[in-house]
């Protein structure tokens, strides 16, 4: 069974992907930190956010081992993580790593943005996970607030709005619904509540055969 998650961000789509994988028992790949761990190497190593070759290099030998999650988790991180996303050269470095990890034997489960859409088109559950700026904004700040104190609220949520805009228009692989994705909109559940509606989408899906 291939699990495809799509969604924007702190949607809950991230929690979602962490249950569900360990209830079926399936191996999970946050194919977002693919794309932060290249941003953050690349603003290490002084390569632009715009430099399509010095970029493509890094995508071709991450090696995500060398990478603190706590590095990877800041806005900053996030933001550069989107810019680098819309460079076609970096899309493709990646593919074939996540084509991969999709169709290993036994299964997989990938959270993204093109997981349901590019990567793993034949996915046998897709589920789309979205939730209201305010909302995803407000849980985002409470995420950041412990190590990055400055930081508003308005702020998140500007922030929010422009990496969605940046995800969702650019040209290779953007951010987008499959037309056999379940919708799971979170801005009125709590985590729980939505981990439910996950199950109950894989559930139906298993049910059909
Ligand atoms: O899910 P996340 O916040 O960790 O993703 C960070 C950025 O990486 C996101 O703004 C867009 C990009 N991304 C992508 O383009 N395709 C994916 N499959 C996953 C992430």
């Amino acid at each position: 069974m291939i699990i495809a998650i799509d969604g924007t961000t702190a949607s809950g789509k991230g929690t979602i992907a962490k249950r569900l994988a360990a209830k079926y028992a399936l191996p999970h790949m946050d194919t977002g930190c693919l794309y932060r761990a290249t941003a953050v190497a690349a603003l290490k190593q002084g390569i632009a956010l715009n430099d399509a070759a010095g970029l493509q290099q890094i995508a071709m030998n991450l090696d995500l081992s060398k990478f603190r999650d706590s590095d990877l988790r800041t806005g900053e991180a996030g933001k550069a993580a989107s810019q680098v996303a819309v460079i076609p050269e970096v899309r493709q470095a990646l593919f074939e790593l996540q084509r991969s990890f999709a169709t290993q034997a036994g299964g997989a489960l990938l959270d993204g943005r093109d997981i349901g859409t590019v990567i793993a088109p034949d996915a046998d559950v897709k589920l789309w996970v979205d939730a209201n700026v305010e909302q995803r904004g407000y849980r985002r700040w409470k995420e950041l607030v412990g190590f990055e104190p400055d930081v508003t609220l308005e702020e998140v949520i500007k922030q929010l709005r422009i990496r969605d805009e940046r995800d969702q228009s650019r040209k290779d692989a953007p951010a987008a619904i499959a037309s056999d994705a379940v919708l799971i909109d979170t801005t009125d559940l709590t985590i729980d509540a939505a981990v439910e509606k996950a199950i109950a989408a894989v559930e139906a899906v298993l049910a059909r055969g």
